[in-house]
């Protein structure tokens, strides 16, 4: 990289996100277009960006639509979804749909809690040191609920701890697991602050050395299940049910269509954690995780026929939203997406989550076992490629539906479409 393309730049940190915008665009060679782009795209918006990361200088909107027909636990709601992906809400909406005549998801919850890991090395005996953490289970608890007295207060706080030897490419390694009621808060802070106020304690009482002092994403306490029943005649019959349950059985055996099943189920999840302003990559990293825990990755769901012959599925997942902290708390946006959901905690938030992960791969299974997905995605996406190529105004319709007609949602056709289009021909 020549000196002018060099990546430091002095005092970004210290800018306005106006003076950094200018900044890193003299760095780069950035055009005026590209600069105004990222101006504009941060109008109103950009102290917020400011406090939320370092160096702002733009945001990035993504499109938030609204899942319909969603019944969550007796409770009509409807869901908004931060997505770029086409298709992924008409599907929610479409597999919600079919399921209304059976009372839409039943959900169930281990409630909001937490896990904080601490690393203790270099003991000569590590049982022993398991042993020792255990025996200061009371000391553990005062300690815990000091650094967090207000969330105390609110019902939650230190409940119990876990230790655990594993073995590792050095040797043993003692773990312990501090386990903590979160209530509304997705709990990192919380858990972390715990684990650090704790581990110089861990090391006086067993001589050992901590090293790392973090929360796992595994949450394998903060479980949510969600169960829905399609009727048969609301799938298509007993060969698409059939089919579908095969295309289940794949996903599970195979981490190849597993990967893929399992990120269509995320495409919904994901959504719904991103409008509420939650950890995107908090809930992936535990919703893989979880499925894997046991050595085989397989799919997050399952299906079966139930006693009627209708289909039944089920999907059970870690679920560390929160309602409080980080930027659901602050970004106005997240905070009407709450108010749309009309939730009061993040149990309930979490509940819904996982009913749209449910209803997400329900709608990709059913149209992989029939149709395939190119269809009814060629349809949406016959529009993003009308954008793409620059249609404007009426010309982004013609060319979305001349492309869906000619059944070849193509780059090259659009060109030729809105070139034909703009000829009057
Ligand atoms: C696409 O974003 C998601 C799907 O690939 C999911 C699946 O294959 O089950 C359709």
């Amino acid at each position: 990289m020549s000196d002018a393309r060099s990546s430091r730049i002095e005092g970004l940190h210290k800018m306005t996100p106006t003076e950094r915008l200018q900044a890193v665009a003299a760095k780069a060679g950035l055009g005026n277009e590209a600069i105004a782009s990222l101006a504009q795209a941060a109008e109103g918006r950009i102290e917020l960006a400011d406090r939320l990361v370092e160096n702002a200088i733009s945001s990035i909107a993504i499109p938030i639509g609204v899942a319909t027909n969603m019944i969550v636990d007796g409770r009509e709601v409807l869901v908004p979804m931060a997505t770029e992906e086409s298709s992924v809400i008409a599907a929610v909406c479409n597999a919600a749909k079919r399921c209304r005549p059976t009372g839409g998801f039943f959900t169930s919850s281990s409630g909001p809690v937490m896990a904080a890991q601490i690393q203790l090395l270099g003991a000569s005996d590590p049982e022993q040191v398991r042993l020792k953490v255990y025996e200061r289970l009371d000391e553990i608890r005062t300690i815990c609920n000091e650094t967090d007295p207000l969330l105390v207060k609110f019902g939650g706080g230190f409940r119990d701890i876990e230790v655990r030897v594993i073995e590792t490419a050095e040797g043993p390694m003692t773990i312990v697991h501090i386990i903590v009621d979160t209530r509304d808060a997705m709990g990192a802070n919380a858990v972390n602050s715990m684990a650090e106020a704790l581990a110089p304690r861990l090391v006086e009482w067993t001589g050992a050395r901590s090293l790392l002092r973090i929360l796992t994403n595994l949450a394998d306490r903060r479980v949510v299940r969600a169960r829905a029943v399609w009727p048969l005649e609301e799938i298509g019959g007993e060969e698409v049910r059939d089919d579908m349950i095969s295309a289940y059985h794949f996903a599970d055996a195979d981490p190849y269509r597993a990967a893929t099943h399992n990120k269509g189920i995320m495409n919904g999840v994901s959504a719904v954690v991103l409008a509420t302003g939650n950890d995107t990559r908090a809930i992936e990293a535990g919703a893989h995780s979880f499925v894997a825990r046991n050595g085989h990755y397989g799919s997050m769901s399952r299906w079966e026929e139930d006693a009627d012959g209708n289909l039944v599925g089920i999907l059970e997942m870690p679920m560390a939203v929160g309602l409080i902290g980080g930027a659901t708390k602050i970004h106005p946006t997240a905070q009407a997406c709450l108010k749309l959901l009309g939730v009061e905690t993040a149990d309930q938030l979490a509940r819904i989550i996982v009913s749209i992960g449910l209803a997400q791969n329900f709608a990709a299974m059913r149209a992989l076992a029939t149709t395939g997905i190119q269809k009814g995605h060629m349809a949406l996406h016959a529009q993003n490629v009308a954008l793409l190529v620059g249609a404007v105004g009426d010309e982004i319709d013609q060319v979305a539906s001349e492309l869906k007609a000619l059944g070849k949602v193509r780059q090259d056709v659009a060109e030729e479409i809105l070139a034909r289009l703009r000829a009057g021909k």
